[in-house]
């Protein structure tokens, strides 16, 4: 009896123990900043181009060439590319005013000055300490706004008339997928070879019905749909083929491979950063 009760209260220890550790798991929250709407101006589709990122890109740039060239003591191009420098931090605030206070543009003047002044070993320095004004609006904003005016959305896409002469919601023809996918599953592990044949042929309409939505964005490059559908085309024949020779193992196999290849890529570029997205809206 006195040997039962130390189990029990040990067990309820344990237990409450972990319950603790889980709710501090669960309670944990992440915040993220979002950034202003004005930045949306500098992205496709309300700018041509993808102002914002490339300006970034220069920067990054226009730091090493700085870096490189006052190792080297090249004073013309060290000062040609200060200016141009000197030009894109600036146009941070012109484009986002609101982002005015992440600058450090008093630092811009200690910058002319040692580039005019030739004083080449203090060059380096200062532009560590103004890339911290870069790292900080990073930390605050880079990765959400890569996600809400880089990814595309896809929650509310409707897919027109393709195969089934039907409308449908992305949604929609997603759980005809998985419930397709399922379907051959379930008749593969049960021994049905033939009902799981049939239902190869609805699969792969609801795939062609897909992927005549693809051309919505892809409209030139091909090589990303074709990485994705091709796959499809090779891997659902063979997986006929091993339910033809009812043999279940190959044939679980086949379809597993087809769910990595067609399935799970695309959710892992398209699914996932839509799906955060969703966050936001
Ligand atoms: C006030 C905010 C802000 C400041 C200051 C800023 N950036 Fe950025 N930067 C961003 C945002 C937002 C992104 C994300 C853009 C995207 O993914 O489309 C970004 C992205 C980048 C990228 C692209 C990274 C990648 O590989 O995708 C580079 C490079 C970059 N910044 C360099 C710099 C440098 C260098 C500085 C400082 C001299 C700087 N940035 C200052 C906001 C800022
Ligand atoms: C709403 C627009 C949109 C739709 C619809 C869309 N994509 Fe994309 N996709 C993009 C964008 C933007 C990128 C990234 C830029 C790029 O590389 O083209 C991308 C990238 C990809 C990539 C990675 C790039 C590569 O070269 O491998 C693959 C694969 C891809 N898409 C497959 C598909 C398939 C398959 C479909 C249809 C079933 C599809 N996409 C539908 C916008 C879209
Ligand atoms: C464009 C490439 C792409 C391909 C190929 C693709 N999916 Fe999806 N899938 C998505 C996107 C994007 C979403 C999120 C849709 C949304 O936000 O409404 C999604 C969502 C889903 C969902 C969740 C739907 C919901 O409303 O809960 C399921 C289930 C799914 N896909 C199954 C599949 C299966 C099974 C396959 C392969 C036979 C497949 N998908 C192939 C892009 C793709």
């Amino acid at each position: 009896m006195f040997r039962l009760l130390i189990i029990l209260t040990s067990a309820a220890a344990v237990m409450s123990l972990s319950t603790l550790s889980m709710a501090a798991e669960t309670g944990r929250t992440i915040t993220l900043k979002k950034p202003p709407e004005i930045l949306a101006k500098w992205y496709k589709p309300a700018n041509k181009r993808q102002v914002w990122l490339h300006t970034m890109f220069r920067l990054r740039r226009e730091i090493l060439a700085m870096n490189d060239y006052s190792a080297k003591g090249q004073q013309p191009e060290l000062e040609k590319w200060s200016q141009k420098f000197i030009k894109d931090y600036k146009s941070i605030a012109e484009m986002v005013p609101q982002w005015e206070e992440f600058l450090y543009l008093d630092k811009l003047s200690d910058l002319e000055n040692a580039v005019k002044n030739r004083d080449y070993s203090s060059i380096s320095p200062i532009l560590k300490k103004i890339s911290k004004s870069c790292m900080h609006c990073h930390d605050d904003y880079q990765t959400l706004a890569t996600l809400m005016f880089r990814s595309p959305k896809f929650n509310n896409k409707i897919i027109s008339e393709g195969f089934s002469g039907e409308k449908i919601a992305y949604d929609d023809l997603m759980i005809e997928l998985s419930n397709s996918v399922n379907r051959i599953n379930i008749a593969i592990k049960d021994g049905y070879y033939s009902a799981a044949s049939e239902l190869i042929e609805p699969l792969e309409q609801q795939l062609e019905h897909l992927s005549s939505s693809c051309g919505d964005c892809h409209q030139e490059d091909e090589v990303p749909v074709e990485r994705i559908m091709g796959a499809s085309n090779s891997l659902l024949p063979e997986l006929a083929e091993q339910l033809e020779l009812k043999d279940q193992k190959q044939s679980g196999r086949k379809l597993g491979e087809f769910a990595v290849k067609v399935c799970a890529k695309c959710h892992s570029i398209h699914r996932l950063p839509s799906d955060l997205n969703l966050i936001f809206d």
